[in-house]
Order: C-alpha cells, then sequence, then structure tokens
C-alpha cells in the first residue's frame, strides 16, 4: 500500500503558468491512492480551468469562499480540518506575501488560516520576483513559523529568464509529500526533552544580560524528534518562534529558571538535548527598582555570577540519567574544544559549529555540524537548520538507542 493512501492532501493552485504541472501532480497523488481535493485562486483560474483538476481528482474544485452551495456540501472550517496536508503548488509572490501577512481574503488563504495541518508551499515566479527583498522577507516569516518550502529550483523560465523561480516538478513534490508522511518511528515511544534558545538574566525591572540565539536549531530538533515518534518537551528561553504541532512547550526566562525546567523534565526522559544559549552569567544581584544612572562616574561595574550548567548537570547524574547530548558554538579549533567540551562535561555526544562560518550558526536558517562522540567525529554537509535536524535526530536516535 502507498504511503499516501487515504492521505487527505488539500491542493491549492494560485495564479503562474506552472499551474498546467499542477494537473500532472493531482494525477500522481491520486495514483498513489491519496484523496486529493482543489483549491483554486482566481489568479489560478485564468491559467486553467477549474474541470480539469476536478476530473483528474474525482472531488469538486472549491473556488469561493462564499459559494452557499459549497459550504452547503462542504464549508471552509470543515475543509480546512479535512485536510492533513495543505499544500501550494504553485505559490505565487501574492500568495507568500498574503500568508506572511495573515490575510484571509479568499478561499486559499482563509483556509491556510484556519487549518492547523502542515502547510508546504513550492514557489513559483520570476526570478527577479523571487528574488526580491520582499518576497525574501516573506518567506523568511513563513519559514520561521514552520511552513515547508518545496522549492523552488532554477533553470529556464518560461518568460525567458534564467534563475531560481521555477516549481519544482510533479515527482519532486510527491517525493516530497510521500517523505512528510512516511512514518519515520526511530524515537516510537520514547521521550526528548530539547533546550532552545537564549536566556534572559534580569538586571532590574527593565535591562537584562542575554544573547543572540534564535532558538531556531533547537526548535528544528524538537519538530524532528516530534516526527520520529517521540514525546517532546520544549523548553524554551525568550524567542520569536512558533510552538512545532504536537510539542509541549515550556517558556523560561532566565537561566535559573531553565536548569529547574530541564531537571524536572529530565528525570522523565531518555534522551535530553541541550541546544539552548545559556547565559554563562547572571548579575549577582536583581535590582527591584530601575538602576539609576550616576551622573558623576563614567565607569561602572557590575558582579556577576557565574550560572550553573545544565547539560552538565543532566549529564552529570548518578540516576536516572538520559542520553545527554550537548551543543558547542566555536570560533576557532572547533572539534579540538568541543571534543575538551565532550569529556568535561561527561556528555554521550556534541554538536560542534563553527558560528565564523559565513551563512551559518546563531541566526541563521542554515548550519553547518560536526557530531562527536567517544568514537570519533562525523561532519555533516552545510543544510538547512530544519533538513540538518533530521539527520541528527536519526544519528542521535541510533546511537541512544543502541547504547
Ligand atoms: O560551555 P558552553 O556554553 O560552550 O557549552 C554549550 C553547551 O552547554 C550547550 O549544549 C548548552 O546548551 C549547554 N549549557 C548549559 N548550561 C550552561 C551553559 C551551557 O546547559 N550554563
Amino acid at each position: 500500500m502507498s504511503s499516501l493512501a487515504q492521505k487527505r492532501i488539500l491542493l491549492g493552485i494560485s495564479g503562474g503558468i506552472a499551474a498546467y504541472k499542477s494537473a500532472d501532480l493531482v494525477r500522481r497523488l491520486k495514483e498513489r491512492d491519496a484523496d486529493v481535493r482543489v483549491v483554486m485562486t482566481a489568479g489560478a483560474r485564468e491559467f486553467v480551468q477549474p474541470l480539469t483538476y476536478q476530473a483528474l481528482s474525482g472531488n469538486p474544485v472549491h473556488t469561493d469562499l462564499l459559494d452557499p452551495a459549497a459550504e452547503a456540501a462542504m464549508g471552509h472550517i470543515e475543509l480546512a480540518k479535512w485536510a492533513e496536508l495543505i499544500l501550494i503548488a504553485p505559490a505565487s509572490a501574492q500568495v507568500l506575501a498574503k500568508l506572511a501577512c495573515g490575510m484571509a481574503d479568499d478561499l486559499l488563504t482563509t483556509l491556510c488560516l484556519a487549518s492547523e495541518a502542515p502547510l508546504a508551499v513550492a514557489p513559483a515566479m520570476n526570478q527577479a520576483m523571487w528574488r526580491n527583498a520582499a518576497t525574501a522577507a516573506n518567506a523568511k516569516t513563513l519559514v520561521e513559523r514552520g511552513v515547508l518550502f518545496w522549492g523552488p529550483a532554477a533553470g529556464s523560465q518560461a518568460c525567458g529568464d534564467v534563475g531560481p523561480g521555477r516549481m519544482l516538478e510533479p515527482d519532486a513534490l510527491v517525493a516530497e509529500v510521500e517523505s512528510l508522511f512516511r512514518p519515520q518511528r526511530s524515537l516510537a515511544g520514547k521521550k526528548v526533552t530539547i533546550t532552545a534558545g537564549p536566556t534572559r538574566e534580569a538586571l532590574d525591572p527593565v535591562r537584562y544580560l542575554s544573547n543572540h540565539s534564535s532558538g531556531k536549531m533547537g526548535f528544528a530538533l524538537a519538530t524532528a524528534a516530534q516526527r520520529a515518534g517521540a514525546e517532546v518537551t520544549l523548553i524554551a528561553g525568550p524567542v520569536q518562534l512558533a510552538t512545532p504541532p504536537g510539542v509541549k512547550r515550556i517558556d523560561v526566562t532566565g537561566a535559573l529558571d531553565m536548569r529547574d525546567a530541564a531537571e524536572r523534565a529530565a528525570d522523565l526522559c531518555d534522551i535530553f538535548i541541550g541546544a539552548a544559549a545559556v547565559a554563562d552569567f547572571r548579575p549577582a544581584e536583581v535590582s527591584a527598582q530601575k538602576i539609576k544612572k550616576k551622573d558623576d562616574s563614567e565607569r561602572d561595574s557590575l558582579a556577576l555570577v557565574k550560572n550553573p550548567d545544565i547539560v552538565a548537570g543532566i549529564a552529570g547524574r548518578s540516576q536516572r540519567r538520559p542520553f545527554t547530548v550537548g551543543f558547542a558554538a566555536e570560533t576557532e579549533k572547533v572539534v579540538e574544544h568541543a571534543q575538551a567540551k565532550l569529556a568535561r562535561k561527561k556528555l554521550d555526544l556534541i554538536i560542534a559549529n563553527d558560528v565564523t562560518a559565513a551563512d551559518s550558526g546563531f541566526n541563521s536558517d542554515r548550519n553547518t555540524v560536526t557530531v562527536i562522540d567517544a568514537n570519533g567525529s562525523t561532519s555533516l554537509p552545510p543544510a538547512l537548520k530544519t533538513e540538518l535536524a533530521e539527520q541528527l535526530i536519526n544519528l542521535i536516535a541510533e546511537r541512544a538507542l543502541t547504547q
């Protein structure tokens, strides 16, 4: 039986010449026994007749938000709940902009807002439109909210340009859909705790010490672990990221709160991953009132105390010790420093990254890492944090479960 049998896929088609390829996409999804319903925007209907998709999907095509006949059969909220995946292919620059703003002025964008299903987009547009700063900002916002970007590919375009912006071929899109639905159960029945993001150490009611961690790597790991079948607890410092579906999130602010939440969760978990950038120090005293500037002094000093090392505390346990993984963000001698950290913190495995590498580390969507344990090191090729997270979770699952 195909991994897509009976899977309920809502295919959104927006305006673009690539809409003709989506007819083939519907056919290929149907060949794999998926249940496909098509929603078209007004722009899409300028390119291809709804009847084409109706014939191929075997279901009526949905076009209008306020169509009494359609609402009587399957209302837009029912349709949003029905979907196990929403795939927009082609996704125009316009649709990406509307999604980024949370607009709901037609059926497709309304469905996306009303649905809790994963949302994937296959962008298709002129290369200059894809590269435009506005589109890039919209895509970044959507990636941060967990929207999956499948493509675009680069190559020759219908308008004669050459560059990025081609919709992925139907075969490649089907492969992405299959991989999303493929049961990845490497962590089935396992409990995983992940710390993510920075900590914020209060100085007084209005000021704090913190760092540039975005939390993206930890959140991507939480998503991947949940998809691999784990029950995931994500202990997050202050970050601007949406909670991955199916993940239990505990929000914390300072290192001491993070330590308490982590210790409690670690009592019950099989794998602990410390991906947070915990502040090394906190102010020795938190002033109850805003600290005043001393007008007559050019300098002032701040007394700091060391924060507890959360991941080392958990790795150093003699009882109820989970398989413990740490991160090492380094600027030089990356592997050497990470190996020393692995030993000093008594970790089972450490993931090292060079934060000075271009397009890697703190606020980037990409990362380049080396995985190190007692047996040696493995370097993974540079990749999106979301892709890397899947590889890392598979690798951690393999090592933790064969221990
Ligand atoms: O020592 P360093 O901060 O470089 O170590 C990084 C690793 O240690 C990360 O896994 C981080 O989450 C963890 N860590 C921690 N508590 C601290 C400092 C770091 O859990 N106070």
